[in-house]
């Protein structure tokens, strides 16, 4: 079958999936062309910005690959006060950004939820309601998912990183400290709490086929999600995972391989949002653009005060580090009109999908 006739089926099979993933040159290009006109035609050619602050990098977890998991003993620990969050979220505000992310290592202390709960309500006291907030701070209660719901959040991320149960235990502990089926649940419940929600996985894990990413992606379909960021796999040093290095994919191919999971997802589901992901700019220094041109319409520049952003290291050569949220707010308008898209500037810019009414759960 050709390429084109596959793209214009009205929903891919595991294996049509499969043959789009391993495309390349002008057959690749026809995917990502494809891709861009289902994005145009659907949501347009605007981006959203949500200014990511990374809380804290303090984590009870210690999934292997994650350069901030609990046993990393070389990290630096830090917590942003709750003054420092606010004034981060004032500067989003300000700037007309319109949302933020908030961001964190896993903790379920209630001082952390009643922490979390206390910014949320301040911020959208101080800016009247007026800005977004996701939040992605891992797995937790029903109770702290309904009571920062309540309080206001209302978009959360979290991802699956495999759907593949088998792999998903390769790249965890085995422990039910990271149990498969909580996170599963998880995902579940904040849907039934009504929070517009985001998974997503990394592309080009060890041990990690074709075959798993296809699975991936029709897990996010059948699981009906609002939002998506994928992102590359990239190794750390002080990670378990890091034996594994010599059998990766070369850092490349891993970058092509999400930019052709983002363009397939967004054949599938039209109206989702989709995150042009800081992994893809650590390999390629326009990763992300390249990722708005063929599907996703989300950025999310780093509004964490500069002195801590080195220890948000989940991966290495991370992007940013050393700069301030003002270079970052500054570079983001020229960026975005590179590629012909402009940005959203002042909206919450929710998921489409969320208020499709045809929307189904299919958990
Ligand atoms: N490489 C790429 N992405 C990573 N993440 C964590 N560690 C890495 C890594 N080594 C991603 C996970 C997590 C998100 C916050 O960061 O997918 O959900
Ligand atoms: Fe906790 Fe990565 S292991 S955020």
């Amino acid at each position: 079958m050709s390429i084109t006739s596959i793209l214009e089926k009205p929903s891919f099979t595991r294996n049509d999936i499969i043959q789009l993933l391993k495309l390349s040159g002008n057959d690749e290009k026809l995917l990502f062309k494809y891709a861009a006109k289902i994005k145009e035609d659907n949501i347009g050619n605007t981006v959203y910005l949500r200014g990511l602050i990374e809380l804290s990098n303090v984590c009870a977890k210690d999934c292997l690959y994650c350069g901030i998991r609990k046993s990393n003993i070389l990290s630096t620990r830090y917590s942003l006060v709750e003054e420092e969050v606010i004034e981060a979220a004032k500067f989003a505000y300000d700037n007309n950004y319109g949302s933020i992310v908030i961001q964190s290592g896993e903790i379920s202390t209630k001082s952390f939820v009643n922490k979390i709960n206390n910014i949320i309500l301040q911020i959208k006291k101080i800016t009247k309601g007026q800005i977004g907030i996701t939040l992605s701070c891992g797995e937790q209660s029903i109770e702290t998912y309904r009571t920062w719901f309540e309080s206001g959040a209302h978009r959360y991320l979290l991802r699956i990183e495999s759907s593949t149960e088998e792999l998903y235990y390769k790249i965890h502990p085995n422990d039910e400290n990271h149990n498969f089926q909580t996170r599963l649940n998880a995902l579940k419940t904040l849907k039934e709490i009504g929070y517009q929600v985001g998974t997503g996985v990394m592309v080009g894990l060890p041990f990690q086929t074709i075959e798993h990413l296809a699975d991936d992606l029709l897990f996010m379909k059948h699981l009906n999600i609002d939002m998506c960021g994928m992102g590359p796999y990239i190794e750390h040093k002080n990670t378990p995972l890091y034996e594994f290095k010599d059998s990766l994919i070369p850092l490349k191919e891993r970058f092509n391989q999400t930019l052709r999971m983002i363009a397939i997802l967004r054949i599938m589901m039209k109206d989702i949002n989709i995150a042009a992901t800081t992994a893809l700019q650590t390999i390629d220094k326009i990763g992300r653009e390249k990722a708005i041109q063929i599907g996703a319409n989300i950025l999310m520049p780093n509004i964490t005060p500069g002195k801590y952003r080195d220890s948000y290291a989940l991966y290495e050569n991370k992007p940013c580090t050393d700069e301030n949220a003002e270079d970052c707010k500054n570079c983001i308008d020229v960026r975005v009109h590179l590629v012909n898209h402009k940005v959203g500037y002042g909206e919450w810019g929710d998921s489409k999908h969320y208020k499709n009414p045809e929307k189904t759960s299919q958990i």
